[in-house]
């Protein structure tokens, strides 16, 4: 059985006063929830107030990028080194918004997944396709290729420690999520492909679903069989919000 893991993705919002509020209501919370591990990825500015009030929990720390280089000449960087230092356990690899808005290839986000892995912290691979690709018909191929591009650099024996996240870009932050059936054909695909080359690491794998998942449309996602958790932006904004979630992940796997 695969431990569902629900992430909080709080993208570039928050202040020292606003995540304090957020952290302890949610700390509170997730007592409710001890069945499913539980990630915060908030801004790099703040990695540290949350390391501060996420310890003793077993809440994870997740940082939303990484450098693709180690520590050097690379200003305004932070590096892999630098995350696990100040107790990362998690990194995003991949995000759609630094693939479309940073320019990210798969040769850097391999780069990233890889610098992530060496400084143990468990990168969180996100892939996903445009509405334009999808209505292509071009879901299977995009997804295959974000996901080859890494494995063939890091090798498959690199997701025993590593989670997939399946974000259509067409359902982050649009309210549209994508439906239960049609994420799950995604992460059928997904772990179909990885068992290709390993069955047994495929079976372990965590593939969680990102885009518009909200508090009223969790449960009905986290029931698929191949959906094992979720990465949330915009709700996990709101503890009582993304603490729904996580409860959500919770009765459906008990
Ligand atoms: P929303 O939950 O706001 O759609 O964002 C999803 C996402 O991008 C998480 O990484």
């Amino acid at each position: 059985m695969r431990t569902p893991l629900v992430a909080a993705n709080w993208k570039m919002n928050g202040s020292r006063q606003f995540n304090e509020a957020l952290l302890t209501q949610i700390v509170a919370g997730a007592r409710q929830c001890a069945d499913v591990d539980l990630a915060i990825c908030p801004p790099h500015v703040y990695l540290d107030q949350a390391r501060v009030a996420l310890a003793n929990t077993e809440i994870g720390l997740g940082a939303q990028n990484l450098s693709q280089y180690d520590d050097g000449a690379f200003t305004g960087e932070v590096s892999a080194r630098m995350l696990a230092d100040i107790e990362c356990r998690y990194s995003l690899v991949g995000h759609s918004e630094r693939r479309t808005l940073f320019g990210e290839d798969d040769g850097t986000v391999s780069a990233k997944f890889r610098q992530s892995q060496m400084y143990a912290l468990q990168p969180i691979l996100c892939v996903g396709e445009t509405l334009e690709e999808r209505d292509a018909g071009r879901t299977e191929e995009v997804i295959a290729g974000q996901l080859d591009a890494v494995l063939g650099v890091a090798g498959v024996f690199t997701l025993t420690a590593a989670v997939v996240a399946y974000e259509p870009v067409w359902a982050i932050g649009t309210g549209h999520s994508a439906s239960p059936e049609q994420a799950q054909a995604v992460h059928a695909f997904i772990r179909e492909r990885v068992a290709r080359q390993d069955g047994t690491i495929a079976r372990r794998l965590r593939i969680i679903y990102g885009g518009s998942v909200k508090a009223d449309n969790a449960a009905e996602l986290f029931a698929m069989e191949d959906i094992d958790g979720g990465l949330i932006g915009g709700a996990s904004l709101k503890a009582e919000d993304f603490l729904a979630i996580a409860r959500a992940a919770s009765t459906t796997r008990t």
